[in-house]
């Protein structure tokens, strides 16, 4: 029998949140070890030998793959958050969401200028939420050298969205 994939550990959840949505459900992979070793390393292989100096993570699954893969690379790690959530002084990115908007934020000094930027996430649909994210660390002076994430949804346009501004993006897994 052949090894397990990352995507073999992916949980499907029928309807959830709402009715006719699949939720490809990464937590089954994170409890397994081999699994997040696998994704891990994964996520990282896309970005070998570039330099990074931080890895940025979008709430909520991007930050604890993010802080595992700025672990492996000794970077720091940055969050980059829903409204209201983050402590000190933030610059804000409002994008859209299926259904009205929603507000993605970033410490005003989390990142310096001319730092190079890789962000993380667990999942890319339509894109909005890693663009908001790519605009807040960009505003903030920092070069975003790409972007990484475990699934990608291609039929939501995310990777066509991103690409198209330039964005080198890696994906471990796809699901129609
Ligand atoms: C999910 C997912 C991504 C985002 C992708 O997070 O983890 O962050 O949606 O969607 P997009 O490409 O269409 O923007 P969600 O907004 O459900 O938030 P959560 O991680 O806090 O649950
Ligand atoms: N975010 C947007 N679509 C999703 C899906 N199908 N599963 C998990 N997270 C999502």
């Amino acid at each position: 029998m052949n090894p397990k994939t990352v995507k073999d550990y992916i949980r499907s959840i029928h309807d959830f949140p709402h009715e006719g949505i699949i939720f490809r459900d990464v937590t089954t992979l994170f409890a397994d070890a081999r699994g997040f070793r696998m994704a891990v390393d994964q996520l990282l292989h896309g970005f070998a030998g570039a330099r990074i100096d931080k890895v940025a993570g979008l709430e909520a699954r991007g930050f604890i793959l993010g802080g595992a893969v700025a672990h492996q690379l000794s970077t720091g790690f940055v969050p980059i958050r829903k409204k209201g959530k983050l402590p000190g002084a933030v610059i804000s990115e409002a994008y859209e969401l299926e259904y009205g908007e929603a507000v993605m934020e970033i410490h005003d000094d989390a990142l310096q200028p001319g730092e190079r930027v890789l962000i993380v996430d667990d999942l890319l649909a339509t894109g909005g939420t890693a663009e908001a994210g790519i605009k807040l660390c960009t505003r903030l002076g920092a070069e975003v050298i790409g972007c990484a994430f475990v699934i990608d949804l291609p039929e939501l346009g995310g990777r066509k969205r991103l690409e198209e501004m330039g964005m080198p993006i890696h994906t471990l897994t796809q699901f129609e």
